[in-house]
């Protein structure tokens, strides 16, 4: 069965008590469980991993090189300054569709850049936790997994 990284972000650990009127109420474990259940539907193994730490996410995106077929990440507050994590997705050659919660664009000015979405596959912003399921379908559909 091949296998994709759902990866989270800064703060995204979070998730369930943090802002939920912008985020929502969902814990992060249980939208965990939620890829999980549809990949087992699509038949892809799902393992998610979350950092609050640049390095550790720019690690994560470098060892999926070697077993997955791809990433669904949402990088949080590193999305609007990270050049090293644009240049780590970049460097990997495996497909990355960018995903966020909220809709970025229709929050505070310094929202609307990301650094990597010109890297990435494509991107998927404010729907909720159902971002991450668009995302995660979308890398399937164009994985043809
Ligand atoms: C976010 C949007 C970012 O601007 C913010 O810093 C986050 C979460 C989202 O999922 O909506 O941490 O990536």
């Amino acid at each position: 069965m091949r296998a994709v990284l759902v990866l989270h972000g800064p703060n995204l650990n979070l998730l369930g008590t943090r802002e939920p009127e912008v985020y929502g109420s969902m814990t992060l474990a249980e939208i965990d469980a939620r890829l999980a259940e549809a990949g087992r539907e699509w038949g892809v193994e799902v393992r998610s991993y979350q950092s609050n730490s640049e390095g550790a996410l720019i690690d994560a995106l470098h060892e999926a090189r070697e077993w997955a077929a791809g990433v669904v990440f949402n990088p949080g507050g590193y999305t609007h300054t990270s050049v090293a994590l644009r240049d780590a997705v970049a460097a990997i050659g495996i497909p990355v569709v960018e995903v966020h919660l909220s809709n970025v664009y229709a929050r505070e000015a310094f929202r609307h850049t990301s650094l990597l979405s010109a890297v990435c596959a494509g991107k998927i912003t404010g729907f909720g936790w159902r971002s991450y399921l668009l995302g995660l379908q979308a890398l399937v559909e164009m994985l043809a997994i």
